[in-house]
């Protein structure tokens, strides 16, 4: 397998890929990674570095978790109906108590998958494809800036770069058509706190935008912390898939 294009997210789909034509410098690459290999569509949708690369096909989840990769599958097919009017992508909640048993993995490979179908749809309906289709929403990173905003004694220099990231993180996560809400099961959240994450998710509950949260707490008592009308909405497009087995933390 040539080098280059194994690591872009584009060479399943892609007729070029393992090619002496691929070079890492087409159009296409350089939307979804950028010229550099750390921009364009993925870069903008707040990626981690190491999970630039990542789809559903080259996850390093998917051998121990077969089943739920059979169901995530089944979900990606769906991502190239985001341009029908009259079809809604679920959400997915990926639960287990365990960590390190491949969630975020897969919902970082999700986000590319989506971002994928994203840009070959938009070209085949000679549309142009959006800057941000996606977005990786990192509940604990957005929980400390939170806390260094409002905890008394942080100074200003501190504070206010912390705020601004905050709201402007919340302002992609409400209207953003593929949300990855990292790590959704804050247990130790002050009531404020709280009410900006409800406020999020109430947003895109009610405009049928979808979501893949990831979480240590089941969705049954996650939902408890909600309001019970919004609850009814959030289970009702939202498959919760719980994965199994043990940590597989530092095998890499
Ligand atoms: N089933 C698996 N097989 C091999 N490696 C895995 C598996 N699941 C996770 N990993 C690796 O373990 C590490 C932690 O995975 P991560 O997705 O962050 O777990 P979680 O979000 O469930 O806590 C990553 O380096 C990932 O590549
Ligand atoms: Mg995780």
């Amino acid at each position: 397998m040539a080098k280059h294009s194994a690591s872009c997210i584009l060479s399943g789909p892609c007729t070029l890929a393992d090619t002496d034509k691929c070079n890492r410098m087409c159009p296409s690459y350089i939307a979804l990674h950028g010229y550099t290999g750390d921009g364009g569509r993925i870069g903008a949708a707040g990626l981690p570095a190491d999970y630039r690369h990542l789809t559903v096909a080259n996850s390093p989840a998917r051998e121990g978790q077969a089943k739920i990769y059979r169901a995530i599958d089944a979900y990606v097919a769906t991502f190239k109906r985001q341009f029908d009017e009259d079809y809604r992508i679920k959400s997915l909640y990926l639960y287990s108590e365990e960590p390190g048993t491949g969630k975020t993995t897969t919902a970082a490979a999700l986000l590319n998958e989506y971002l994928t179908a994203h840009y070959i749809g938009s070209l085949q309906r000679g549309t142009t494809p959006l800057e941000r289709p996606g977005y990786y929403w990192d509940i604990n990173e957005w929980q400390r800036d939170y806390n260094r905003f409002t905890r008394p004694m942080v100074p200003r220099e501190k504070a206010e770069p912390a705020a601004s990231r905050y709201y402007r993180a919340m302002e992609i996560a409400e209207a953003v058509p593929f949300l990855i809400a990292d790590d959704i099961g804050v247990r130790d959240a002050t009531e404020a706190f709280r009410a900006d994450l409800h406020s999020v998710i109430n947003k895109r509950v009610a405009n049928g935008l979808p979501t893949v949260y990831t979480s240590n707490i089941p969705m049954a008592e996650t939902l408890q912390l909600f309001d019970a009308r919004i609850a009814d909405r959030i289970r009702d497009m939202c498959q919760e898939l719980p994965f199994e087995g043990k940590s597989k933390r530092g095998r890499r």
